[in-house]
């Protein structure tokens, strides 16, 4: 088998919208192979495709030319195994359902045919317990994207699609956000796999903290400019935000988004 260590593979992705006025080619001839296990964030000026290139990916938008595939199938046969979680920046919960029920869904819809975490586990995993039977419009921000994070992992996909999670959330809760989800990511690796991570971020600091790798996507039409391993030692703590390594990555990637980014 050719693609049994690489998790997700892209070739000569690109892709054009065509329903507007104009044609807009958004992604030009994106490449990356993605092993399983990785901790891999894309990061990019706003409006250079890091968000379509992610639909992609989940199968939800057809790339206008070049392949994708996942563990060597087409997104969708992925999605229909429901080997593919996905987190938006909004957290979109069923406001008519409480925690426990908006973290049940998937598998609900699924109808429990298949392998499936316990909500009671996932809840307790991003720390929400106690609010199990509250709705969302009783949450806070980052309350209800720890939600949105535990029902993606309710099916216990292996491969996790984030776009800008929390892109939404003020800096305090960001940043206590970003040492969760390692958290999280770290204590999925004990029962299986580690869950391969594509985590779409403006952020320079919160890519460096969180990824064993780094895509720069740039221009238009976008396109990989710099492909980076980020080699800090885990579990990654606050401190390491004032380390010199990780200030000489963050120099490296400002250099490289030529301050389009922040
Ligand atoms: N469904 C669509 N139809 C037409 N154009 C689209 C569509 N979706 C996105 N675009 C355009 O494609 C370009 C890239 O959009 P995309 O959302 O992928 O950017 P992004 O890198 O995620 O930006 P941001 O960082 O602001 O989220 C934008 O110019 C956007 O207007
Ligand atoms: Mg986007």
């Amino acid at each position: 088998m050719a693609n049994e260590t690489q998790h997700v593979r892209l070739r000569g992705l690109s892709h054009v919208f065509t329903d507007g006025r104009e044609p807009l080619h958004v992604l030009d001839d994106v490449s990356m192979d993605v092993p399983h296990g990785q901790f891999t964030s894309i990061i990019g000026p706003s409006g250079c495709g890091k968000s379509t290139l992610l639909r992609i990916v989940g199968g939800l938008l057809a790339p206008s030319a070049g392949s994708v595939r996942i563990d060597g199938a087409p997104p969708r046969d992925a999605q229909r195994r429901h080997d593919i979680g996905i987190v938006f920046q909004e957290p979109a919960l069923l406001p008519w359902r409480t925690v426990a029920g908006n973290v049940r869904l998937p598998l609900e819809i699924d109808g429990a045919r298949r392998r499936g975490t316990e909500a009671e586990s996932l809840l307790n995993l991003v720390g929400l317990s106690e609010f199990r039977d509250y709705y969302p419009h009783q949450l806070s921000g980052g309350m209800a994207q720890r939600v949105a994070i535990a029902r993606a992992l309710a099916v216990d996909p292996t491969l996790l699609l984030m776009d800008e999670p929390f892109g939404a959330l003020d800096e305090i809760t960001r940043t206590a956000m970003r040492y969760e989800l390692l958290r999280i990511w770290a204590s999925q690796a004990k029962a299986a796999a580690r869950k391969t991570v594509l985590f779409v971020t403006h952020s320079i600091t919160e890519a460096i903290v969180m990824s064993d790798r780094i895509i720069v996507i740039n221009g238009r039409p976008g396109r990989v400019v710099a492909d980076t391993a980020v080699e800090l030692p885990r579990p990654r703590t606050q401190e390491i935000e004032r380390s010199a390594p990780f200030l000489d990555y963050a120099d490296h990637l400002r250099g490289l988004l030529d301050g389009a980014a922040a």
